[in-house]
């Protein structure tokens, strides 16, 4: 695939297949989106490996969609809000990345935002000066959902003097 087919054609998956992700592919996933840009090469981002009681305890609606793996992504604290928000753009093109190398290997993500809610951070252990970037299923999907189309790019585009 393409570059350009991978993202168009990457979806976010709600219902995965009990078949198991190997852990040598899931840290090579976690390796290639570690190449995502970030400024002063500060490398923001880090993840909780879910296991199961705390994956019960976040008593996520679907259970993530049945997937075999559940991470959480989370962003640095940083010194300014300016560099905090950096932090945030940074782990969000890892977690972009990481995405696509899933998507690439025939597998999926279901991002969820629960893990950003104050109870759900204790679960977490997330301390108060870390973002929660997301909480992530990851497995090979029982269903792909048709892309909802998008926006033509042109009305978002300004073009400046
Ligand atoms: C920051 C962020 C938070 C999201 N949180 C949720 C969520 O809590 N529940 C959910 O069903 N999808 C969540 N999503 C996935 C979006 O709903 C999904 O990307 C959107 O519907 C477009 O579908 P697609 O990813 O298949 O193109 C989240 C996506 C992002 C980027």
């Amino acid at each position: 695939m393409t570059v350009m087919d991978l993202i168009k054609s990457r979806r976010t998956i709600k219902m995965f297949k009990p078949d198991p992700i190997a852990e040598g592919d899931l840290l090579a996933w976690l390796e290639a989106a570690s190449y995502a840009p970030n400024h002063r090469l500060n490398e923001p981002w880090e993840i909780r490996m879910v296991g199961p009681e705390t994956r019960a305890r976040l008593r996520h609606k679907t259970d993530f969609g049945g997937a075999p793996v559940v991470l959480a992504i989370v962003s640095r604290p940083a010194a300014t809000p300016f560099e905090r928000d950096e932090n945030v753009m940074a782990v969000s093109c890892f977690s972009q990345n990481l995405l696509l190398a899933a998507h690439e290997a025939g597998a999926g993500v279901y991002w969820a935002s629960l893990g950003a809610l104050p109870h759900n951070r204790d679960i977490l252990g997330v301390p108060q000066d870390y973002d929660v970037i997301g909480v992530f299923g990851i497995g090979y999907p029982a269903e792909v959902p048709a892309a909802r189309p998008r926006t033509p790019i042109d009305t978002r585009i300004t073009y400046l003097d």
